[in-house]
């Protein structure tokens, strides 16, 4: 019985035989070639897939000698050497070049082996070939894919790196060694440090461990040093690559440089922190300067009321006492009036009416200048006395409602208010065509509030753009508005077409103590 049928076709019921079954199985189930030949070299065995490999079936090579099927003219000696050294006792592996029935030549690993009986005789040789053929071929393509890449990432502006696993960098890009001016040898494994800025490293050390340790991508901007010994600043990206099991298996790295941008972005902020301390100093400036303003103007208010204070008392006092001279002299000589012809008697009388009319007016001027009851009996008194007047005069019917316990407020303040209502009721008779005016006054807790109707024309919507965006305007509306924030308060200007409300709102907490 051959090898062939012993390990293959023995179909013995008892324990052994079945041994012998299932080697016959294995042999048949391998991807392996294993053929196995007597001492002369004449086949004795020759799996399945040997018949695969080297395209033979079994029947076509049995009994065989080996040499003539599976080993060229040009190996034969080395073949025989290998066989000689088998059946002399030592064990032979190796690549070797194989060839098959087709006449083509395959690539194997062959390990060859004596063959004993049971009693330790030599029988013959066994040799096991695996294909390498399609091992190789994946190799190639694996170097081929990676010369590919390696001449891609050399195409790049970018400084481009690989690195195993735990971190360790065994491949950069003919840029990294252009930029940096270093060597492979000096780069290998963790050498990069010699680059990089001893202030940063052991910030990109920690984060790059950190990355390593839990597999996140890793991404970063520093400075790297230049082979003309400058720092340039780079933002480094590094992106994992996994197997099957999601496991780390190396890892790319990209260093792009950022310099220009960098400095681009620090020259643009630095123009931006410049331009926003230009535009503060400017407002800063401004507001300066609209404080003096403002404080010039409530100067000038204040000015304005002092002298309208003083003209007026000047006008009663000097000219009022000197118009009260001549009324006392033109009586006197009403008395001696018989002595005088009769036209220098009308003159005289002429003059004594003359006189008291020039008074009237004086007296009423002076009032209006600076009426005398707003010092002496408040604002409530002096309003009453204003508005009769300007309602004679103007011919304007005004209704003024005023608490009638409204008590007195500061002197500041009641000026204000007069000088406010004043100059609305001036307005009103100026610009509303308006025949009625109606002036509200009243307290609300520690708030007053004063408000001047009309039912005239409106203010044009152009001047109320002009009133509502800074304050323009004339000086009436200016000049109330600096009065009102000088104490604290503020003004509102409603107004269409069927009349106007200015409404001003005061704060008087501290009115109990100054009043
Ligand atoms: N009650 C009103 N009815 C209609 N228009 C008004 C009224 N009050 C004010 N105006 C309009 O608002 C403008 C601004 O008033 P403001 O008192 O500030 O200035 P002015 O009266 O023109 O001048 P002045 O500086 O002499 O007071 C007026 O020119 C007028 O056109
Ligand atoms: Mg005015």
């Amino acid at each position: 019985m051959s090898l062939q049928s012993n390990l293959a076709e023995s179909s013995n019921s008892d324990g052994a035989s079945e041994q012998i079954r299932l080697r016959g199985r294995l042999a048949g189930a391998v991807k392996v070639a294993i053929i196995a030949t007597d001492l002369a070299g004449a086949v004795t065995y020759w799996n399945p897939f040997a018949e695969e490999l080297y395209g033979w079936s079994a029947q076509e090579v049995l009994g065989r000698n080996i040499m003539g099927i599976t080993v060229s003219a040009e190996t034969e000696e080395l073949a025989k050497q290998h066989m000689a050294a088998v059946l002399s006792g030592e064990s032979w592996a190796g690549e070797f070049q194989v060839r098959c029935k087709s006449g083509s030549y395959v690539s194997a690993f062959v390990t060859l082996s004596l063959l004993t009986d049971e009693d330790g005789v030599s029988i013959g040789v066994v040799g096991v070939s695996q294909d390498l053929t399609s091992r190789r071929q994946a190799e190639d393509a694996l170097r081929r894919s990676e010369e590919q890449f390696h001449a891609f990432a050399n195409s790049l502006p970018e400084l481009c790196w690989m690195a195993h696993a735990d971190g360790h960098i065994f491949w950069y890009n003919d840029r990294w060694y252009e930029y940096t001016g270093t060597t492979p040898d000096q780069m290998e494994g963790w050498g990069w440090q010699a680059v990089h800025d001893p202030e940063i490293l052991p910030s990109v050390l920690e984060r790059w461990k950190s990355s390593i340790e839990t597999g996140n991508p890793f991404e970063m901007e520093f400075p790297l040093l230049g082979a003309d010994g400058a720092y340039r600043w780079f933002l480094t990206r590094v992106r994992p690559v996994h197997d099957q099991e999601h496991k780390v298996i190396r890892w790319y790295g990209t260093n792009t440089d950022v310099d220009e941008q960098r400095r681009l972005f620090q020259s643009l902020s630095e123009a931006r922190d410049h331009l926003e301390k230009r535009v503060q100093e400017r407002t800063e400036e401004l507001n300066t300067a609209t404080d003096s303003l403002r404080q010039l103007s409530i100067r000038l208010l204040r000015l304005r009321d002092e002298e309208q204070r003083r003209l007026a008392r000047e006008l009663h006092d000097s000219v009022g006492q000197l118009l009260a001279a001549i009324s006392m002299n033109i009586d006197i000589m009403s008395v001696e009036a018989h002595k005088l012809s009769p036209a220098a008697v009308k003159c005289v009388t002429d003059n004594a009416g003359l006189v008291q009319e020039v008074s009237r007016e004086i007296r009423t001027i002076s009032h209006l200048l600076h009426p005398p009851l707003l010092d002496e009996a408040g604002l409530a008194s002096a309003l009453r006395w204003y508005t009769d007047g300007f309602a004679e005069r103007s011919k304007i019917k005004v209704e003024l409602e005023i608490p009638g316990d409204f008590g007195r407020l500061p002197n500041d303040m009641e000026i204000a208010i007069f000088r406010i209502i004043q100059e609305c009721l001036t307005n009103i008779h100026r610009h509303s065509e308006s025949t009625e005016a109606a002036i509200r006054i009243h307290r609300d807790g520690d708030r007053l509030f004063v408000q001047v109707q009309d039912k005239g024309k409106g203010i044009p919507a152009e001047k109320q753009r002009e009133l509502s965006s800074s304050g323009r305007g004339g000086v009436g509306f200016g000049g109330m508005r600096e009065r009102l924030r000088q104490l604290g308060g503020s003004l509102e200007i409603q107004s269409d077409g069927h009349g106007t409300v200015v409404s001003a709102v005061l704060p008087i907490e501290s009115l109990a103590e100054s009043a």
